[in-house]
């Protein structure tokens, strides 16, 4: 174990022998603690993009995962799961609240996000992110096998690239943000803006959801590092270069169109559409309760429309799931209440007995459930404010293999760059929603079939295992600062 790895990590990965040529580095480990029924706790591969993602390529490689159980003060030793090495990282009680829930996301993520919420900003946040992402970088350097890979996962731990290589200058280094990256104007507020951006540097590839998002970051980089750029590629003055441009992820989309070919799951989402009362229309909204997912707005659209009348309650409902997030961060408990009191109103106003017009669950369900719900929806509505891709999107028109359905989706969700055929909106306009999502019920179904037929083309030939080789062959293929390639490339 090197010199300049600290004590929390020599104590934590002593005895721990095994190092891999593939480490992914992320906020949180891609398992879910269950409880089994005899008292016992394991652990169960959570759902989620990233993971879906990732671990058919971890397993490939012979991989790694570094991330944080959840769990404050929790030091774990590490395990393996399914052929990967888990290697649980501490994050204790003070950097929870000020690590995770101030800097990420309270800080970072109202930035990156348009500043929907007011991004606050703290000195002592600053220094818990400062040191959780030293911890990180110093796990990877034990981990990562000489000259291997480390991929380095969203906006927790935008240090890491750079903390790495000063550590370990062999290795091959990938950073991927999945959420949105702001414009000069509003990242520049940040008072840590150039300890950001030199952070980030610190990676071959930079990769971003999409082309502006990149575009972002090379113009501030230029401004605020003053390195030379040309178009994705940034030249430093120690005469290594970064490349910056858009990959964007994508779902395990055979995976999810099976599941929805299941009878099981027609069985099911004709139980959903019958216990909501067998309406015309079942509109349908899944967001983590979360104030970048536009849902007061949303839920604002249909409600008018039944209000007015528009929309009887007999024929249209709306089920949106909102399973809870990020519970101690302020602005999340406040938009709970105001989701609670909306719902409320709009049930209280237009409901019948048995017939509310807004099923709201505030839970989450397994993807089986999903898929049945996708099933049962004929127009899905996605109307972000801002959103980094939006997957939701994507794994709705993969269950819709027959061509039916409608999707409303946000021009300011990174999935709408791809899913141009979607019924897009701007989720600022109430008017417009209310229009559009009228349209998305009454257009004919050749029209419908149309849209969603070039949607699927789209994401069935993009999936999830395109948008991880296609990152890690760029990363292969990186050029060393003279030009030679340090790994030969089949
Ligand atoms: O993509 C955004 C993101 O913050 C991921 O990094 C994370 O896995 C997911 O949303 C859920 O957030 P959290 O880990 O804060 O519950």
């Amino acid at each position: 174990m090197s010199d300049d790895v600290s004590e929390t990590v020599a104590r934590s990965l002593r005895g721990h022998e095994q190092s891999a040529s593939f480490v992914v580095v992320a906020n949180r480990l891609p398992v879910d603690r269950v409880q089994m029924p005899d008292g016992s706790t394991a652990w169960r591969t959570s759902p989620g993009g990233l993971v879906t993602a990732l671990e058919p390529v971890l397993r490939k490689l012979g991989g790694a995962w570094i991330g944080w159980s959840g769990a404050p003060d929790e030091e774990l030793d590490p395990f393996d799961l399914d052929g990967v090495q888990l290697v649980p990282i501490p994050i204790f009680d003070q950097e929870v609240g000020e690590y995770y829930e101030g800097f990420s996301n309270a800080t970072l993520w109202p930035l990156y996000h348009d500043v929907i919420a007011t991004p606050e900003f703290h000195r002592e946040w600053w220094d818990s992110y400062v040191a959780v992402n030293r911890r990180f970088a110093e796990y990877a350097a034990v981990i990562a096998e000489k000259d291997g890979v480390v991929w380095v996962q969203d906006y927790q731990l935008q240090l890491v690239p750079q903390m790495l290589r000063e550590l370990r200058p062999d290795l091959r280094i990938g950073f991927f943000l999945h959420v949105p990256f702001p414009p000069a104007e509003l990242f520049t507020q940040l008072p840590w803006r150039r300890r950001i951006l030199e952070g980030l540097l610190g990676a071959d590839i930079v990769g971003f959801q999409t082309t502006g998002a990149a575009q972002n970051f090379v113009r501030l980089v230029r401004q605020r590092v003053g390195s030379k750029t040309h178009r994705d590629t940034i030249y430093l003055e120690n005469g290594r270069t970064v490349t910056a441009k858009a990959f964007p992820i994508s779902i395990d989309s055979v995976y999810f169109e099976n599941l929805a070919r299941k009878p099981s799951t027609q069985a099911r989402a004709d139980e959903i559409r019958a216990s909501l009362g067998n309406p015309k229309f079942v509109l349908l909204g899944v967001d983590r309760l979360d104030y970048t997912k536009g849902m007061p707005q949303r839920l604002r659209a249909f409600g008018e429309l039944a209000q007015q009348g528009i929309l009887d309650p007999a024929d249209a409902v709306f089920v949106q799931v909102a399973p809870p997030s990020r519970e101690r961060v302020d602005q999340y408990r406040r938009l709970r209440d105001e989701i609670d009191r909306i719902v409320g109103r709009i049930n209280g106003d237009v409901g019948r007995i048995g017939q509310p017009p807004i099923t709201y669950l505030h839970s989450s369900y397994p993807r089986e459930e999903m898929a049945a719900l996708y099933r049962a929806a004929d127009v899905m509505v996605v109307t972000p404010l801002r959103d980094g891709m939006n997957l939701v999107a994507k794994e709705y028109v993969a269950c819709r293999y027959e061509d039916t359905g409608a999707l409303v989706l946000s021009e300011f969700a990174g999935a709408s760059a791809e899913l141009k055929q979607a019924y897009l909106v701007n989720p600022y306009d109430i008017n417009g929603m209310k229009a559009t999502m009228l349209k998305a019920i009454s257009d004919p179904p050749k029209e419908k079939a149309k849209r969603m037929r070039a949607m699927r083309r789209q994401v069935m030939e993009h999936d999830v295992d395109k948008w991880a080789q296609g990152f890690l062959e760029d990363l292969e293929t990186v050029l060393e600062p003279h030009g030679k390639r340090t790994r030969p490339v089949d």
